[in-house]
């Protein structure tokens, strides 16, 4: 039996009684889908999936998403390997500044899957910030501003040429940078959840490089205003991994980063991700 148990006051649920490698029927699936629209993260112990498994528990939640630059693991083009090795000293790791998943696609992805294969004695945890909440939390004239605007993505920081060196000294990852990096894809700054029509701010620090209608220098303070507001601790939930460990988020709803706490260890991990809508805004003051 799935029951579901809230492990923090913005959002995150442990769900137990699935075994996820397993045949789910529809009812556990539309459970499991329900306790992501709830907690916006769900987490799942003692797990073990191979990359067959995983992808075919990430179709149960709809079709794969596009995954640009990060390379796939051999005969498993929907499955990414999220690894820093033991011998990596820089203090970065895939997924260290706080994002909503490849938010600069047309496109971007619903649900990720993260499941840890191996993880690091200490650190290496995963942060979740609630973005519904990041909005409700807002004064009713910056909401009401917010509706009206519209944030440029782009990969240009994470994924242009220029970044390629960067990639090139982290052992763990296989990354191939490209220019089409450098375009932009224009999203509402609040998008109504496509399943739920909750309204969510979808500005993030690594891939929103703009604001339309901006100048630079008029967006900067906004963004910075932003990141700082959409990451404050009470809007958090933080998970410590342990091997077998499964994470689902929703990234229509959630921001996340990794911390990179853990020089001297290895950490490995496999990442799914589900196909997602364009946002579409949300109105006024909902
Ligand atoms: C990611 O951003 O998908 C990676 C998160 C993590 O490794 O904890």
């Amino acid at each position: 039996m799935i029951t579901v148990e809230q492990v923090a006051g913005a959002c995150g649920a442990v769900v137990h009684g699935a075994d996820l490698a397993a045949d789910l029927d529809d009812a556990e699936v539309a459970q499991i889908r329900q306790a992501l629209l709830d907690h916006q993260v769900v987490f799942f112990r003692g797990q073990r999936l191979d990359p067959d498994q995983q992808v075919r528990f990430s179709r149960r939640l709809g079709p794969p998403s596009p995954v640009p630059f990060v390379q796939a693991i051999p005969e498993h083009p929907e499955v990414i390997a999220v690894v820093r090795e033991a011998t990596e000293t820089h203090g970065y790791t895939f997924g260290g500044l706080w994002h909503s998943d490849f938010s600069f696609l047309p496109e971007p992805p619903s649900a990720s899957i993260l499941h840890a294969l191996e993880v690091p004695p200490f650190g290496g945890d995963t942060v979740w910030a609630s973005q519904t909440l990041a909005y409700r939390t807002l004064s009713p004239a910056m909401r009401q501003m917010l509706t009206t605007l519209e944030g440029v993505h782009s990969a240009v920081n994470a994924y242009s040429p220029k970044m390629q060196a960067v990639h090139d000294t982290f052992a763990g990852m296989s990354v191939q940078t490209d220019e089409s990096a450098t375009r932009t894809q224009v999203h509402p700054a609040v998008r109504a959840h496509g399943e739920t029509g909750v309204p969510a701010l979808f500005v993030n620090a690594q891939y929103t490089v703009g604001l339309c209608g901006f100048a630079p220098h008029e967006a900067r303070p906004l963004l910075d205003f932003l990141a700082a507001h959409t990451t404050r601790t009470e809007l958090t939930c933080r998970w410590q991994w342990r091997v077998g460990d499964v994470a689902i988020w929703d990234n229509r709803a959630v921001q996340h980063m990794a911390m990179a706490d853990f020089t001297g260890h290895r950490r490995a991990m496999h990442r799914t991700t589900v196909a997602g809508e364009a946002p579409v805004a949300a109105s006024s003051l909902t």
